[in-house]
């Protein structure tokens, strides 16, 4: 049976998931899915959770809204307002400043004629400049949900990054399959 509240409804399959995160803590500890379960919402309601989802993953652990809200609002990987179809997570810390990402983020801007935090008309881009990485050794890079891009050290390396992503699916999240 799928879970609902309001309009928010995860499927059946995320559901499964959900369940199985919050099975891997005692009785009481349920809070400690938090992210991954932050993430399963994400996942499925169009890469951003809203207050009502929020609302939703607290009513599953049986914690309060603010508990929620306090994490998603903490961790930069969760998107609190509608995003595109790819979010373009471009590291802006020093080593891959020192390799150009500050000129990769000027250049994204002019191309998607977009400002940071913005999404492109056609609803395909956002662009969220954000910290380190862990990718140090091959910036400038990017990531895109759990995926990373590197050494777009160039242009035509860029230009090319974003006409493989205009073609470009998502991979179906592992719950899915
Ligand atoms: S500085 Fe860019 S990934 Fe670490």
């Amino acid at each position: 049976m799928a879970e609902t509240i309001n309009e928010v409804k995860f499927s059946d399959e995320a559901m499964a998931e959900i369940q199985r995160y919050i099975s891997h803590y005692p009785e009481g500890r349920q809070k400690s899915a938090i992210l991954p379960i932050l993430h399963i919402a994400q996942a499925e309601f169009g890469g951003w959770v809203s207050p009502e989802v929020m609302d939703k993953v607290a009513e599953i652990l049986n914690i309060q809204p603010i508990e929620v809200y306090e994490v998603a609002t903490f961790y930069t990987m969760f998107n609190l307002k509608p995003v595109g179809k790819h979010v373009l997570e471009v590291c802006r810390t020093g080593p891959c400043c020192l390799r150009g990402a500050d000129q990769v983020i000027e250049m994204i801007k002019q191309k998607l004629n977009i400002e940071e935090g913005e999404t492109t008309a056609d609803g395909m881009f956002t662009l969220k400049p954000v910290e380190c990485l862990a990718s140090c050794g091959t910036g400038p890079m990017l990531q895109v949900r759990e995926l990373f891009y590197e050494n777009i050290d160039s242009e035509e390396k860029l230009n090319e990054f974003l006409k493989m992503m205009r073609n470009k699916e998502h991979e179906t999240p592992t719950w899915k399959k």
